[in-house]
């Protein structure tokens, strides 16, 4: 055989180390904590030390993401997240079969040969539970129920059992591995978004403990506006009241939430604007941050939302004067 040539060692399956990528949480400046984020980091907290694993549930913008964060941070062990997606299947939660390796070997010592062997090997890349499960990290599974069930499958023996199944591994001998005892799971989900019966999901669900979020309360609202925003506190707490105000109007309850605040105090703050009614700019920015969803529906012509924009925004902010007197004022 030619000296030169490469040939197949070996077709083995070997772990290979995916490369770190958890962190250690820390809340930052603008992290608030008011009394209802207390009792809720305490109950979750409660749950996890127990050994439970935790499920926020809430519409957008209740503060899940931000809430499993900061539940991960009091744990202080080191935190991988996860977002839920259609495209997962459950070998990107627990390690694939990646393809193979060529491992190259020169020999050296008789220079007037070059041995070139090339091994296949195929190879398991430890994903993020699997690497979780083995140090003992804390999962943030994000929007878990985005992901198809069937690719949440790996979870329920890891939350039951305290085993993660590895099915490629198990000719090598490591088809199972014990999950780490400081292991910990905190899931979220939004409700809106489980369409028809997914029986995995049914059975992940059973073997969490959900706490379910609700927007924040006003005090909260606004004391996380005024701190994303950089904008004075009554001009936060008009903003929110006006955002508050709408949530419970019309067609999408839980809309606007929370973020479309901090959006209109944040674009006031970088303009050194105020929310006042006589403001035009702030009624303009309002009506494109909280109009958006209900465009389309309309009273006389007008898109019904608009209106009640503008009437949310006088109520809380002093009368809006329509454009055409302003520059009336201006002239006389
Ligand atoms: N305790 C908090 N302190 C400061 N900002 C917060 C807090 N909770 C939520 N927020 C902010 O509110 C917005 C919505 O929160 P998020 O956790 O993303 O909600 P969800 O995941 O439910 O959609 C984000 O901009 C987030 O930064
Ligand atoms: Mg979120």
């Amino acid at each position: 055989m030619n000296k030169n040539s490469a040939k197949i060692v070996a077709t083995s399956t070997v772990r290979e180390k995916a490369g770190v990528d958890s962190v250690q949480p820390e809340p930052s400046d603008s992290f608030i904590s008011s009394p209802y984020v207390e009792q809720v980091t305490q109950r979750a907290l409660a749950y996890l030390v127990a050994g439970y694993p935790v499920h926020f549930s809430g519409v957008a913008g209740t503060g899940k993401t931000t809430m499993a964060f900061h539940v991960a941070s009091k744990l202080g062990r080191p935190v991988t997240l996860v977002h839920g997606d259609d495209e997962f299947g459950s070998s990107d939660l627990v390690g694939k079969d990646s393809g193979y390796r060529k491992n190259k070997v020169v020999d050296n010592y008789i220079h007037s040969v070059l041995k070139t062997e090339e091994e296949m090997k195929s190879l398991w890349v430890d994903n993020r539970l699997t690497t979780a499960c083995e140090r003992g990290e804390i999962l943030i599974y994000d929007e878990f129920n985005r992901s198809r069930p069937e690719a949440n499958n790996a979870l329920l023996s890891v939350l039951s059992e305290g085993i993660l199944n590895l099915p490629k591994l198990r000719r090598s001998g490591d088809g199972y591995m014990a999950v780490h005892p400081a292991f910990r799971a905190i899931f979220t989900s939004n409700p809106e978004e489980y369409a028809g019966v997914h029986k995995t999901q049914d059975a992940l669900m059973d073997r969490l403990i959900t706490i379910q979020l609700e927007h924040y309360d006003r005090d909260t609202e606004i004391m996380i506006v005024t701190k994303k925003s950089g904008l004075p506190p009554e001009d936060a707490e008009r903003i929110v009241d006006i955002v508050r105000e709408l949530r419970m109007f019309g067609v999408n309850n839980n809309r606007p939430t929370i973020r479309a605040g901090i959006a209109i105090g944040r674009i006031l703050a970088s303009q050194n604007r105020r929310a006042r009614a006589d403001d035009s700019f702030f009624q303009m920015i309002c009506k494109d941050v909280l109009a958006t969803d209900t465009a389309k529906i309309t009273r006389g012509g007008q898109p019904v939302m608009m209106q009640k924009v503008e009437e949310v925004i006088s109520k809380y902010c002093g009368s809006v004067k329509p454009v055409k007197d302003k520059v009336k004022e201006a002239i006389l």
